[in-house]
């Protein structure tokens, strides 16, 4: 028998590349996709030639929800309406911290009236309402990363909405110019891992390819250690996935992601919004995080 075992340091079971991580609860919006469909193209994922299929739709879109449940997310549902099929994508509908719930006002007529329908849901959830004034559509652009505001720019959000939210939330607001129009908002080309501040910068996984090149130096900046997707995984719209700090909901064709994730002591969990994809969005556009 050896005789010079000693007790393992605790502070060194955990190595940086595999940090202890820890789930947070999260409260977040949902809209049924009782009435998606695609019938108009403000995007290049959508083709209102290609039929959908909206029972898929809802039956992708409950496993998503189930899945959250699961993850004992506190989930808010507001009622779909008719007429308006992208409403799914919850997180254009506005962006929420410290209770201000920021309405979202969007670029095409088609979903203009979805910026009031959620921000009467805000009203009646006793959020403070801040009607916009810049075009802007909400979680889609915004992405709070520890501390700060990463704000996207290029094909929605207009870059005068960035300063809206520096004023209106009092913290720093990054702006990042996005590039291809297949990764039309931030929420596209970037997922929040960690956006917990109390592990420095947060932690992010990108697309580089989606940003300018100015952009692509504070990205490199400020976060050095980020997973860089594949144009594979990005291509299903991978990055759109929703974090609570250690559970990772992701689009399940995203293997190389996930393996990514998994390397780095995050517990990726895939679900198929195949259906979704067809209107251009995935988990994460299916997901607004509510924060009181
Ligand atoms: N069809 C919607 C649009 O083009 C999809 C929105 C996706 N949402 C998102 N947060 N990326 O506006």
């Amino acid at each position: 028998m050896s005789t010079n075992l000693t007790a393992p340091n605790p502070n060194e079971l955990v190595s940086p590349e595999r940090p202890e991580r820890t789930p947070v609860k999260r409260t977040v919006l949902m809209c049924k996709p009782d009435y998606f469909t695609v019938v108009y193209r403000i995007n290049p994922w959508m083709d209102p030639a290609i039929p959908t299929d909206t029972a898929l739709a809802v039956a992708q879109w409950q496993t998503l929800h189930d899945t959250y449940v699961g993850l004992g997310f506190d989930v808010h549902l507001i009622d779909p309406v008719e007429g308006l099929p992208d409403m799914v994508y919850a997180a254009n509908g506005g962006f929420v911290i410290d209770n201000i719930a920021y309405g979202a006002a969007f670029t095409y007529a088609e979903r203009q009236p979805e910026g009031p329908a959620y921000m009467d849901w805000f009203g009646a959830h006793d959020f403070d309402v801040r009607v916009p004034v810049e075009i802007n559509e909400g979680e889609g652009d915004f992405l709070l990363v520890g501390d700060v505001i990463l704000a996207g720019t290029g094909f929605r959000s207009a870059s005068h909405s960035h300063e809206e939210v520096a004023a209106i939330y009092g913290r720093t607001v990054i702006t990042l110019n996005l590039i291809n129009p297949s990764f039309y908002h931030l929420d596209t080309a970037i997922a929040v891992l960690d956006g917990s501040p109390d592990t420095g910068n947060g932690e992010i996984a990108y697309l580089p390819s989606a940003f300018d090149e100015p952009s692509l130096a504070i990205l490199r900046e400020r976060f050095p250690d980020a997973i860089i997707v594949t144009e594979e995984d990005a291509a299903i719209l991978g990055l759109n996935s929703y974090s609570d700090g250690f559970n990772v909901v992701i689009a399940a064709r995203a293997k190389d992601f996930e393996r990514q994730l998994r390397s780095r002591g995050f517990n990726p969990i895939g679900v198929d919004l195949s259906e979704l994809l067809l209107g251009g969005g995935g988990v994460k556009c299916c997901t607004l995080e509510l924060r009181r």
